[in-house]
């Protein structure tokens, strides 16, 4: 073996790679957070408010204190105090991080106190007997789109020319209004953690989003330096927006400190459904007018969403048409409504995901009423630059992918009339969306070490949530260093790697494989060396993608993609059923297509989910949700899908080192329209509230 660089003259980019923790995956060696074995573990099990507003009178720890194998029960007479007033990686924290620092509830779900014993079962037996009184106050749980107190937020308006006018004077015009419901994350691992002092330390081994994020924020929370924290997340079982930091991991840190002892917390799914955030409703109203010819002359979307009463977040369902159709006037708007419940937050594309329902199903009814096909409509309106920023696309090949895809599907054939195709009970439709996401970079910090050995190193703070990321990146330090995959070791998610962006925002990747990259080429322009040149502990290079990100030129960035759906309508018992879904993506250079195409089928999949099934339900008099399980929020099950095909067009963006544009997200846009669309083709109704329901279908 050689310890330089040789030529291979393959390249990893682009080859389709089974993921390298696969096999210790599927055989359950692959150890999560709440399966790592510490010495003298003890258990803290959080207790969360039954109750959405008012103030604990009473908490009945000297009861529980007594109970088998207990050794704590922390609550606001007595936990340490932490700061919340702060600014992390993303934003303000929710106030939900202060836990038990008052006796205050603002909404279900708040953590009240954390019971801690040597097992977990004496944890959870002394956290269901403890007792908590509240006191209680009146509260409002309730989103409606007119609820007096809603608001538009300060910058959530983009207004361009006068849209009232534009609509007056549009030959065709739309006025229409969509909801979806709460969605929740519900990943298949629930959110656990174990925090532990080691050495003057804070050890945290976790399973999230982003090692730093939560490092960082901890820090900041419990008033450390940074460097005296370390958290770590190997594997992650899903996260797709809520694994940030959460009161579990506030919790266990409280107790470990208390204790000195490691300290674990799980929550439960219905914690998990209760506090880690989920993705809010939402109320838009979508005005379109257009010239004879199918131009957009008025494009209108407000789009209302809920928020808390601890901390506003905005589901940013208006920002789709930004991006996706130009019209002489433009104007949207986001508005908040702040109820008492707990604080939603990012969920798989956020914004994206509910608003493309809305334009989507918006512009195909628009169609119909041009007696125009629905993709000519598209391509009717396809910008020369971004709609309202005029800035131009750093690539943009929508009108690929809806070729590719009616090419496919078998579009031309399609007739355009509605309830025309039946088979027995069973009325047909196809429809089709569009789809975008954002693309976007962050700066991170890499190293890449050449091992005497001949291998090569990899440290970033790149987290794993299951879509491939360590392989991904695995493949863009092998190319860059001109060696095969298998000589190359990657090790993510451990904060001591140093700062780098989260698995957000579709951006972990492209963030990622810049610093990655950078660093392998540095480190390759240091070789060749002769075998035993290299010194013992290797030769490492570290570098900072922050100047570059600096640098980067302003465009409109985003990923593009078309969707086609064939639905079955049952007219005797209103039951849809998905036959066919197709997406064509354009999502810029595609690292590897068989995670790839995993991620874009399981947004997909998501997106039938959405369409047809998941609805999270709040009890008006509790303010907590009805069937926080599996049994009673209704998400899609393997006989619900049927054959997904997922492929892409040639799309590297030229502005990208590697080409990359970010897939993360894309998947889940625009499917509930498709799938929306086709039920109106089948059955001949429009249906604008989600998810379609065999109730509403009937
Ligand atoms: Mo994703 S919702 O940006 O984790």
């Amino acid at each position: 073996m050689t310890t330089t660089a040789t030529t291979t003259g393959q390249r990893s980019v682009g080859a389709a790679r089974t993921r390298i923790e696969g096999l210790e995956k599927v055989t359950g060696r692959a150890r999560y957070a709440s399966e790592l074995p510490f010495t003298e573990l003890a258990h803290g099990w959080l207790v969360l408010s039954t109750v959405a507003r008012g103030r604990i009178r009473e908490i009945g720890d000297e009861a529980v204190a007594a109970m088998p194998g207990v050794l704590a029960v922390l609550h606001h007479r007595n936990a340490p105090r932490v700061s919340i007033d702060y600014v992390g990686q993303l934003g303000a924290p929710d106030p939900i991080l202060g836990v038990f620092q008052d006796d205050r509830v603002p909404h279900a779900g708040w953590p009240v106190a954390l019971v801690v014993a040597e097992t977990s079962e004496q944890a959870r037996e002394a956290a269901e007997a403890l007792t908590v009184e509240y006191d209680l106050e009146p509260h409002d749980s309730v989103f409606r789109a007119d609820h007096p107190a809603a608001y538009t937020p300060e910058a959530q308006t983009q207004t361009k020319g006068d849209l009232e006018a534009e609509l007056a004077a549009s030959a065709v015009v739309l006025d229409a209004s969509y909801t979806t419901p709460e969605q929740h994350h519900s990943a298949m691992e629930p959110h656990a953690c174990t925090a532990r002092w080691e050495d003057g330390r804070l050890e945290v081994v976790d399973s999230n989003q982003g090692s730093m994020w939560v490092a960082d924020e901890l820090a900041k929370l419990f008033s450390l330096d940074l460097s005296a924290v370390r958290v770590r997340s190997e594997h992650v079982g899903g996260a797709f927006g809520s694994k940030g930091v959460r009161a579990h991991h506030v919790a266990a840190v409280m107790a470990a400190t208390q204790l000195q002892r490691p300290v674990r917390v799980s929550m439960t799914r219905r914690q998990v459904f209760a506090a880690t955030g989920y993705r809010s409703p939402t109320a838009q109203r979508v005005r379109l007018g257009a010239a004879p010819d199918g131009r957009l002359r008025a494009f209108g979307h407000e789009a209302t969403s809920m928020t808390s009463n601890v901390k506003e977040f905005i589901e940013s369902s208006a920002g789709y048409a930004r991006a996706m159709y130009p019209a002489d006037a433009h104007h949207t708007v986001h508005r908040v409504v702040p109820v008492d419940v707990p604080t939603p937050t990012f969920m798989r594309a956020p914004g994206e995901a509910p608003g493309s329902f809305a334009v989507e199903c918006a512009l195909d009814e628009l169609a119909e009423k041009l007696g125009m096909d629905p993709i000519a409509l598209r391509v009717r309106n396809e910008p020369e630059v971004g709609p309202v920023s005029g800035l131009p696309f750093s690539s943009r090949n929508l009108l690929a992918c809806f070729d590719e895809g009616a090419r496919r599907f078998g579009w031309a054939e399609r007739d355009p009339r509605p309830r025309v195709r039946r088979e027995g009970r069973l009325l047909i439709g196809t429809g089709v969306a569009a789809s975008t996401f954002p693309s976007g970079v962050a700066p991170s910090t890499a190293s890449v070490t050449a091992e005497q050995d001949g291998t090569f190193t990899v440290r970033i703070t790149a987290s794993d949530v299951g879509t491939g990321a360590r392989t991904a990146l695995s493949s863009i330090a092998a190319d860059e260093l001109d060696v095969t995959p298998d000589r190359v070791h990657v090790r993510i998610a451990d904060s001591d790697f140093g700062p780098a962006w989260v698995s957000g925002g579709s951006m972990g990747t492209r963030s990622w494989g810049w610093a990655v990259m950078a660093a392998a080429r540095e480190l390759r322009e240091a070789l060749p060396l002769a075998p035993g040149e290299i010194p013992e502990g290797g030769i490492t290079v570290r570098t900072d993608t922050a100047r570059l990100v600096a640098e980067l030129a302003q465009k409109e960035r985003h990923s593009f993609g078309a969707q086609f759906a064939e639905v079955a309508v049952d007219v005797a018992t209103g039951e849809v059923r998905v036959r066919r879904l197709l997406g064509v993506f354009a999502a810029g250079r595609i690292i590897n297509p068989l995670t790839a195409r995993s991620q874009l089928t399981g947004g997909m999949t998501w997106g039938i989910s959405m369409a047809l099934h998941e609805e999270a339900v709040r009890d008006e008099a509790s303010g907590g949700h009805v069937g926080a399980d599996f049994a009673g929020y209704h998400f899609a099950a393997n006989a619900d899908i049927p054959a997904i095909e997922a492929d892409w067009v040639e799309d590297p963006d030229p502005t990208d080192p590697v080409g990359i544009k970010g897939i993360g997200e894309i998947g889940i846009v625009g499917t509930a329209a498709a799938i929306a669309n086709a039920v109106w083709h089948a059955t001949g109704v429009r249906h604008r509230d989600l998810p379609l329901r065999p109730d509403r279908i009937l």
